[in-house]
């Protein structure tokens, strides 16, 4: 590691579609092969407050009646994820936000037709990460 590469701390969620498939294991099976460590992980399920909390920038938007709606459907695992870089790392591996769109080798890609039901939600950048880990694990931030 060298100045150029901070450790970083990523908040993940594996949405209500990854427990459901029981695709859990496979997901986190990525990140733990790339490198990166699991630091918090809980099981969780999502009510619309949190939803709302969570997804803050984008209430307002069309999709996002459906997204709460399939966000509060089950349970989800809520992680930070710590490594070099581990921002971008966590995203690049996500793949791109359709899984219809994402690239074969993403988890997206190989796993997912949705832009909805996308199985992982990755921080987007340090800021975001900071918030999320303030908003899902209080006792890390
Ligand atoms: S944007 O416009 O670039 O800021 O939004 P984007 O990053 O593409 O998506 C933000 C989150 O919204 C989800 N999403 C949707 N949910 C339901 N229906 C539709 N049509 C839809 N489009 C986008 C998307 O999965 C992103 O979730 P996260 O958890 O952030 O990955």
């Amino acid at each position: 590691m060298t100045a150029s590469t901070p450790v970083q701390r990523s908040f993940v969620l594996l949405k209500p579609d990854a427990v459901r498939r029981g695709l859990v294991g496979s997901v986190l099976s990525r990140f733990e092969a790339k490198g990166l460590s699991i630091v918090a992980l809980q099981l969780r399920q999502v009510d619309g407050e949190l939803s709302d909390q969570h997804y803050a920038e984008h209430v307002e938007r069309d999709f996002y009646p459906p997204l709460r709606e399939f966000i509060t459907s089950g349970p989800s695992i809520a992680m930070i994820v710590e490594g070099d870089e581990a921002i971008e790392v966590v995203r690049a591996l996500n793949g791109a936000t359709d899984g219809r769109k994402a690239a074969p080798g993403t988890i997206r890609g190989d796993l997912s037709l949705s832009n909805r039901e996308n199985l992982v939600h990755g921080s987007d950048s340090p800021e975001s990460a900071a918030r999320e880990i303030a908003l899902w694990f209080p006792e890390h931030s």
